[in-house]
């Protein structure tokens, strides 16, 4: 029997032993995913506290119930070990590492070299390989085929089979999960296309199939740059309605009335998370190559990245219209995490919007739910305020940066001076209110 017919047969059986490697965001949703449709699944992480946590039936992220993780170790369907040998027993594996970016804005492809390597190291016939974590078009292929197929005579598409499919998981959203988000996927060879695609559809509703690793990679970038592109254009046009003295927030209402051929986006401080505000620039990196400047990537990217600043400017203003200036004002950040009902801070622009209002001599204080503390940008750590209320009473200013939905917001209208608000979390509530003052 080929090595492809047999594994499809396992795929198919579930008999399948599946690793995961890197039990994060991604990794650990997917690898749960994988246990409930009937495969033994063994996450691999360096870090050995999540593999800990895990292995004790503990989970650390926000969309997946501890009790889930409990049960299905408990089962035995999954565990976790940061000893990467065990990859010599897989069948299939999934490589969800992280894709950051380096100081300089190049693609840091470390995490995803390593990786490959291990599974290098551990190479054997009969194996399904697929690369989940974002990253520029052509790093399959280029990147890792030629690790994967060193120092043997295996070939892709008859002895191994690889892919990529790109992760579309939106942290904290209940409506389309891993579950049943469709997934794209797109092999080396066609043989590799349809290994992959029967391994995810025993566990993931739709999979669509395109022609090749690299219309996989792209669709991904489309996808992302699509967002930061259109959150760019909602912010520049909170920008020009300011200058012609015209609520956004409701032109983008009345637009969004259209029922056809209009797509709503609302401004905001900043981009933030770990996609938007840097997959696309892995497409234009990839382009610099090819000398070509991605012109749409490069002009929403310089706009979002000016909105902290904006937000700064605008506040200093609007407490210079009420006799008063930010250096020596208490100001009181609301939401630090990405985005709402959310504990994620990476890339956040509360973490900016922070930082700037301390270089301008602000006294700066945040609430969040969701995050305790955190580390600003001049590496003090800093708690979230304990009594809201109280806190929001005694500042100068507050500045609502992430629209959490279980705040009061009536309840922080009445305490507040002045509530600047980047999100229009107010809504209706003061609306002509001259303590308001929105994006
Ligand atoms: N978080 C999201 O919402 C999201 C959505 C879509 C796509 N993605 C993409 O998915 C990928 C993973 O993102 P994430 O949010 O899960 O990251 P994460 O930081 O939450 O998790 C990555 C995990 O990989 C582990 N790791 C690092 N090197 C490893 C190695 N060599 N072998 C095994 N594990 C290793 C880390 O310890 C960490 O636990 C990224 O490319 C990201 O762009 C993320």
């Amino acid at each position: 029997m080929s090595y492809q017919k047999e594994l499809l047969e396992k795929l198919r059986s579930r008999q399948a032993r599946v690793a995961v490697l890197g039990m994060g965001y991604v990794g650990l949703p997917l690898a749960v995913v994988f246990a409930e449709a009937g495969f033994t699944v063994t996450g691999i992480d360096p870090d050995t506290r999540k593999v800990k946590a895990l292995n004790q039936g503990r989970s650390y992220i926000q969309d997946v119930p501890t009790e889930q993780v409990a049960r299905l170790v408990t089962e035995g369907r999954l565990k976790a070990t940061d000893d990467f040998s065990v990859l010599q027993e897989m069948d299939a594996i999934s490589i969800c590492v992280p894709t950051p970016l380096r100081k300089t804005g190049d693609p840091d492809m470390s995490f995803i070299l390593s990786a490959t390597e291990e599974i290098a190291r551990y190479m054997h016939p009969g194996l399904v390989i697929v690369l989940e974590s974002t990253t520029y078009p052509g790093t399959t292929r280029e990147i890792l085929l030629p690790s994967l197929s060193k120092g043997h005579q295996l070939k892709v598409g008859e002895d191994f089979f690889l892919a990529f499919s790109p992760e579309r998981v939106d942290p904290g959203r209940k409506d389309w999960t891993t579950i049943n988000t469709p997934k794209v996927m797109g092999g080396i060879t066609p043989a590799c296309s349809e290994v992959a695609t029967v391994w995810y559809e025993q566990a993931i509703e739709t999979i669509h199939t395109v022609s090749s690793a690299e219309a996989a990679e792209l669709a991904k970038l489309l996808e992302n740059t699509f967002r930061m592109i259109n959150i760019g254009l909602v912010n520049e046009m909170a920008i020009m309605c300011q200058r012609l003295g015209v609520d956004v927030w409701e032109v983008i209402e009345a637009a969004a009335t259209k029922p056809f051929g209009f797509m709503k986006f609302t401004p905001g401080p900043g981009l933030g998370g770990h996609c938007i505000p840097i997959d696309p620039l892995y497409l234009s990196w990839k382009m610099k190559t090819l000398n070509y400047n991605a012109k749409f990537i490069d002009l929403a990217s310089e706009i979002n990245t000016n909105m902290p600043r904006y937000v700064v400017r605008r506040l200093m203003d609007a407490l210079n219209e009420r006799d008063m200036h930010l250096k020596g004002s208490r100001v009181l950040v609301l939401g630090a995490a990405y985005k709402p009902d959310i504990d994620d801070l990476r890339e956040s622009p509360a973490l900016d919007v922070i930082g700037l209002l301390k270089e301008k001599g602000a006294v700066v204080s945040y609430h969040d739910p969701y995050v305790p503390s955190l580390r600003a940008h001049d590496g003090e750590t800093m708690h979230s305020v304990e009594d809201l209320l109280a806190a929001v009473r005694q500042a100068d200013a507050v500045v609502i940066v992430t629209n959490h939905s279980n705040y009061d917001y009536a309840a922080i209208l009445e305490a507040a001076r002045f509530i600047f608000d980047t999100r229009n979390a107010l809504g209706d509530l003061g609306r002509d209110d001259p303590r308001v003052e929105r994006l």
